[in-house]
């Protein structure tokens, strides 16, 4: 039977190399504040308890992750002073008294990571006590590296600031995940010391204790384009290569799930967005926020879709605006259209150039072509809005809406 899992995600650091009033893991990658991956990954390996452990900026983390996560099995941990990586488990302990198998310990500053590395941290792991992941990168950086012994056993993780000339030069690092036999991992980490160079409880000395008492420990390394996957952030530098690799990673996804993409690199995407097969993206769009295209639709340069829902077989031409629209199926919009809030575009609609729309409806086959503002507004079937036509909605005091009926032709100015 597999062994019980529970999940404890560090989080709880200023994150002062981020220079920010924000703490570091709410800052954003790919539209969803850091934490957001962690957390999501901690509940997709089935863990039956996924512990946060807060400090900086704790009410907006807790308030993030019940927003976002309603109903899982998430608690947090505060840790009010933050004494180094093994206090911040510590500050775990309570919350997961009574629980018994394995801990993965994840980093809440590691948003690439994809879940299935930490599942294939998982079965490496076999019975060890302690499972670390690596990786092996050309410039190891600030990373704690992985000293092994003569047998190439892991003997312990050196962090770097306490790290000799030639344990500098280990190119394997620690990633800061790991997994944990439950027991193993708090009796442990009562004993540590703060005896180094920052003067701090480090959850790595872990290893060394299992080494000295010959238990089991063991590593998976990720090797090539796989390393920087694990990549932590420290500062906005390191933000801004996390944000390549999971904006490579979601057009990555795009593109095996049958989407076109005439200039990958420019287009910028966030988590969640949904495309459908067989539509085109041309070069310098974004697609943000809940986001939904359907199949067979073509998206011109420039535009910018937010948390809107687009038919099949639709247009959107360039430089579009579109901002919590519902645009039906083989509908025309733009080039240089505004679609705002509460826009509902029924089948064959033709919203032109310089057209803004708010809470308008328009119904099937209806046409807007040039340069017209219609909000607070129905346009029935197949009705023809002219160029230059405003629907007023306001006196100053009140507003109207505006009811143009099934064929209606509206003419110019
Ligand atoms: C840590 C590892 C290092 C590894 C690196 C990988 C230790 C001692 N070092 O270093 O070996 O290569 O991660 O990214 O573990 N945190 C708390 N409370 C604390 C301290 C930290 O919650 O008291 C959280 C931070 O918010 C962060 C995570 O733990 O999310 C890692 O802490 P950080 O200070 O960034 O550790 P690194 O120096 O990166
Ligand atoms: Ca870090």
């Amino acid at each position: 039977m597999a062994r019980a899992k529970a999940v404890v995600i560090m989080a709880a650091g200023k994150g002062t190399r981020m220079k920010s009033s924000v703490t570091k893991v709410l800052h954003p990658v790919a539209g969803r504040p850091m934490i957001h991956y962690p957390v999501r990954s901690a509940l997709d390996l089935g863990a039956e308890k996924v512990v946060v452990v807060l400090g900086h900026q704790s009410d907006a983390v807790e308030a993030y992750l019940g927003q976002a996560f309603p109903g899982a099995p998430i608690t947090g941990a505060l840790q009010t002073e933050q004494l180094g990586t093994a206090h911040a488990v510590l500050c775990a302990r309570e919350a997961l008294d009574g629980f018994s198998g394995d801990i993965f310990i994840l980093s809440g500053d590691v948003p690439t990571l994809p879940t299935n590395v930490i599942r294939r941290l998982d079965e490496d792991a076999g019975d060890a006590v302690v499972a670390v992941l690596g990786m092996r990168l050309e410039e190891p950086a600030a990373y704690g590296r992985l000293v092994r012994d003569s047998r190439g056993s892991l003997g312990a993780i050196v962090e770097a600031a306490d790290c000799s000339k030639d344990q500098l030069s280990i190119d394997e690092v620690n990633a800061g995940v790991y997994r944990v036999d439950s027991e193993h991992l708090f009796s442990t980490l009562d004993t540590l010391s703060t005896e180094n160079a920052q003067g701090e409880y480090y959850l790595t000395d872990i290893v060394a204790s299992a080494a000295q008492s010959n238990l089991p420990v063991s590593v998976t390394l990720l090797e090539g384009d796989e390393a920087p996957l694990a990549g932590g952030v420290n500062d906005r530098i390191d933000l801004a290569a996390a944000e390549r690799r999971q904006q490579k990673a979601l057009r990555d996804g795009l593109m095996r799930g049958g989407v076109t993409l005439n200039d990958p690199e420019s287009l910028f995407l966030h988590d969640g967005v949904i495309v459908g097969q067989d539509t085109v993206i041309e070069q310098g769009v974004a697609l943000l926020g809940e986001t939904q295209i359907g199949d067979g639709c073509y998206v011109e340069q420039g535009t910018r879709i937010l948390d809107s829902r687009i038919g099949q077989g639709t247009r959107i031409k360039a430089a579009s605006h579109l901002e919590s629209a519902n645009v039906g199926d083989r509908c025309q919009v733009g080039p240089f259209a505004r679609l705002r809030e509460g826009t509902v575009l029924d089948e064959d609609v033709k919203v032109g150039n310089f057209v803004e729309t708010k809470k308008a409806h328009l119904e099937p086959g209806a046409k807007a072509s040039h340069l017209s503002y219609i909000g607070d507004a129905r346009v029935g079937a197949a009705a023809n809005i002219g160029a230059g036509t405003i629907t007023c909605n306001y006196d100053g005091y009140r507003k109207f809406k505006t009811d143009i009926g099934a064929g209606a032709f509206i003419g110019s100015d």
